[in-house]
């Protein structure tokens, strides 16, 4: 029978307005209504630079002048000894209000664009010295402080068992509620920002930012769209006249990822060293941006990306180990380099995570996506660019009962197993389907072979190459040693596995040197 946790991401989230399924054990927050809920507070949101702390009460006095303020978060950046009042209003025509009342200064040498990043000069230079003490308004203080491997291990130190030492660094790592507006914000900033000459544009954040899998510091994936028209607006006798561009012409699509690089590049204030990759097989332009400190790559109409984001997003929801279990294999493979920042022969963030999402599905905690697609109804049809099918059941409180089955293994021992699965795991002939839910015969010859679930004759781990594929066997055979002989390694659960890795080889090596010397003097005295 099947039991939807409680979840564990959305709980630190406002979202007080948002509609949820109700099932007897959770709530359900539906995908789309989950964008759309993060977008709208986006556009109610302004990002002010402020002297300091104690300039909150003023700036808040300032902006309640023009709108009702309902959640005023403090935030500052302990790195670049910057401070923030990241501030949402009720409606989006405060935010305009607010605008409309800023100014610029220095207009000789600006390019005076109005955009949503502002900061505060106190003009009566009275400071109020006071702390926060506005009643009515959500206020929450927060430091950007990235929790280095010192900062965790002092945290799982103190755990006595692995499972809740799992729970606690999800809990302490994981992309929260700020960081998620943070990214909503950025991707409206930059929307806002071509409005003028693309009404139509939308600027969608995807991957880990809406998945669930994000940490903190994850980087930000865009993916920018221009949105049919309103259905109203199909009978028009009035028609605009356009010029040519299609999605799957790749030369135009750089020739307007160009244009939009060069204009943010000019013109978006907060935007920084840009790159553009558009030679790649999805172009992209990376670029950071400086105020919220986010590391961004857009790319233009990357749709069945962002239904990947969906599926995980789906996936992550239905059971309440599955995002603190992919946490941990993502911090373990950081520690043995098995993934690194940058592209390469190795593998990914992304295969990592479906390796455990198909796990999971053959513990039958999760199901397959042939399942979920021939559950789907007419509102769940998704066509991408005319082929590639991301239809499937979107709420998952409709997947039958008696499909998935909880076993209530302790997150302890699906690590083990999960290390154990795939250690042993026949990757020289079998491929790993999430559609199927079970491995297949691997279609071609590769190290790896992980099928895309939604475009089927596509690997994901193509870049894998053997000897990665030798060192993640290697690796995972370690992790099981580590956590069989906790005894032998202090007892420190995660900290072995993830940070003293390196120790725990030592003694497991030392250990093997003696067992063949004691079988070597063993054999001297027969
Ligand atoms: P982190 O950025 O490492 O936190 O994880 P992420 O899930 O955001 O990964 P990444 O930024 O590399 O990619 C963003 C999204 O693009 C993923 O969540 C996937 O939806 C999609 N994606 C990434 N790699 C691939 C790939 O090899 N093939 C396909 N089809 N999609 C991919
Ligand atoms: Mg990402």
């Amino acid at each position: 029978m099947a039991i939807f946790h409680k979840y564990l991401y959305n709980i630190n989230f406002l979202h007080t307005d948002l509609t949820t399924k109700e099932t007897k054990e959770s709530k359900y927050i539906m995908y789309d209504d989950l964008i759309e809920h993060r977008r709208l507070q986006a556009q109610r949101s302004v990002l002010i630079e402020i002297q300091s702390y104690r300039s909150c009460n003023d700036v808040h006095k300032y902006c309640s002048r023009y709108g009702k303020i309902k959640n005023i978060f403090y935030y500052s950046n302990s790195r670049l000894l910057r401070h923030f009042a990241f501030i949402e209003f009720e409606h989006q025509e405060h935010i305009d209000k607010i605008l409309s009342i800023s100014t610029h200064i220095n207009y000789e040498q600006i390019i005076p664009v109005h955009s949503s990043n502002l900061w505060y000069r106190n003009l009566n230079k009275s400071i109020n010295n006071t702390i926060f003490k506005e009643s009515k308004t959500q206020f929450c203080k927060y430091t950007c402080k990235i929790l280095q491997d010192g900062d965790i291990i002092k945290i799982l130190k103190d755990i006595s068992t692995i499972s809740e030492q799992i729970l606690s660094l999800y809990e302490a790592t994981k992309l929260n509620d700020i960081g998620v507006r943070l990214r909503f914000y950025t991707a409206y900033q930059i929307e806002r920002s071509f409005h003028g000459l693309f009404p139509n544009i939308a600027i969608l954040p995807f991957g880990s930012t809406v998945n669930g899998f994000g940490k903190q510091n994850c980087d930000l994936d865009l993916s920018l769209h221009f949105e049919k028209e309103k259905i109203e607006k199909m009978n028009s006798n009035l028609v605009f006249h356009t010029k040519y561009f299609s999605i799957t012409d790749k030369h135009r699509v750089q020739n307007v990822m160009e244009i939009i690089a060069g204009i943010m590049n000019i013109c978006i204030p907060g935007i920084f060293n840009i790159r553009k990759i558009l030679q790649a097989r999805v172009p992209i332009i990376k670029f950071d941006h400086k105020l919220t400190e986010i590391e961004c790559d857009l790319s233009m109409t990357n749709t069945s990306a962002y239904y990947m984001s969906e599926l995980l997003y789906m996936y992550g929801e239905m059971d309440w180990r599955v995002r603190p279990l992919i946490f941990t294999i993502k911090a373990w493979a950081k520690n043995c380099s098995l993934t690194k920042d940058t592209a390469g022969p190795w593998i990914t963030n992304f295969s990592l995570s479906l390796l455990v999402l198909f796990f999971f599905q053959q513990l039958k905690i999760l199901p397959p996506l042939d399942l979920l697609q021939s559950c789907a109804n007419t509102n769940d049809i998704r066509l991408v660019d005319s082929h590639i099918d991301c239809t499937f059941l979107r709420d998952i409180t409709k997947i039958p009962q008696y499909t998935l089955e909880t076993k209530e293994e302790s997150l302890e021992k699906l690590l083990l197993n999960f290390f154990n699965y795939y250690s042993t795991f026949d990757f020289e002939t079998k491929a790993i389907s999430l559609r199927k839910g079970k491995p297949i015969l691997k279609p071609e010859q590769c190290a790896l072979y992980i099928c895309n679930p939604l475009e089927i004759n596509l690997n994901v781990s193509k870049n894998v190459k053997i000897e990665e594929k030798h060192r993640i066997q290697y690796e995972m055979r370690n992790a099981v040693w580590t956590m069989e002989n906790q005894s032998k390694l202090k007892n420190l659960g995660l900290i072995n596995l993830i940070f003293n890795r390196k120790e725990a080889v030592t003694v497991k090596f030392k250990e093997s040197i003696n067992i063949k010397k004691i079988f070597e003097t063993d054999n001297s005295i027969v």
